[in-house]
């Protein structure tokens, strides 16, 4: 009996192991693609003097989230199921100021050779029926371990300020309200999500309308040699 219970923990031990050397790779994941949004990030501030990225955020996916998933799909619970079906352990969040800085970052990391693309959701072009809007793409990027190398996927979501704004009071409202919220409430959302996206294209028009006119000033400068 004592024979069989050392074994049992030894067991456990093994699997927790496995377990952390596995979430770790996810975490190698996050620090791979955020090294490389941070050069594209740098390099871009020193070419164009604008930063298109506002800030980023990033999260690992809690051990009961992911088992949560499995149950919610009807998958076993083992590391290689979860392996190839939850692509969003790692999740990167990148908040723009404006939607052209969207797809400026979008097609920065789409055209890096050490990424590839998975899947590319775009929610703007097509917004979610509740009036979600960002753009989602998933990643595979080769994480390079001691003895082994080691694909992991990473989830991108990039939007503006604006529409985070609205992702996180939506999601707040559907926690709130135990996923059914009243049709009041959904009717509400959508319209602050219609709203949001007219802010968006507002303000992006009155940025390049101020650059015009800085460029221009700058020009006039350079011309009269001030
Ligand atoms: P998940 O099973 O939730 O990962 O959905 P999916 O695999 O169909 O992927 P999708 O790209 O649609 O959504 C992925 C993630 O985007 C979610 O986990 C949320 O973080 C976010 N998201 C998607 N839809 C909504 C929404 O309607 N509201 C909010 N607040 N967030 C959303
Ligand atoms: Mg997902």
């Amino acid at each position: 009996m004592e024979a069989k219970k050392k074994i049992e923990v030894d067991q456990l031990k093994i699997i927790e192991k496995d377990l952390k050397r596995f979430l770790m790779s996810y975490k190698f994941g996050i620090k791979e693609v955020m090294t490389k949004i941070n050069i594209l990030e740098e390099e871009f501030q020193y070419i164009h003097d604008y930063n298109p990225i506002e800030h980023v955020k990033s999260r690992i996916k809690s051990p009961e989230s992911i088992i949560k998933k499995l149950n919610r799909k009807g998958l076993d619970i083992s590391m290689p199921v979860i392996k190839d079906n939850i692509r969003d352990i790692s999740g990167i969040r990148i908040i723009c100021t404006f939607v052209s800085d969207i797809h400026t970052i979008s097609e920065m990391l789409q055209n890096r050779k050490d990424l590839i693309l998975i899947e590319c959701k775009d929610y703007i072009k097509d917004p979610k029926p509740n009036g979600y809007q960002s753009l989602h793409l998933i990643f595979q990027v080769p994480i390079y371990m001691s003895d082994r190398v080691e694909d992991v996927y990473v989830e991108v979501q990039i939007r503006t300020i604006g529409m985070d704004f609205w992702a996180s009071l939506e999601h707040k409202i559907f926690y709130k309200y135990n996923k059914d919220v009243p049709q009041k409430l959904r009717d509400e959302l959508k319209e602050a999500a219609d709203t949001i996206a007219q802010l968006d294209r507002k303000m992006e028009i009155l940025d390049k309308k101020i650059t015009t006119i800085k460029n221009f000033n700058n020009s006039e400068k350079k011309h009269k040699g001030q």
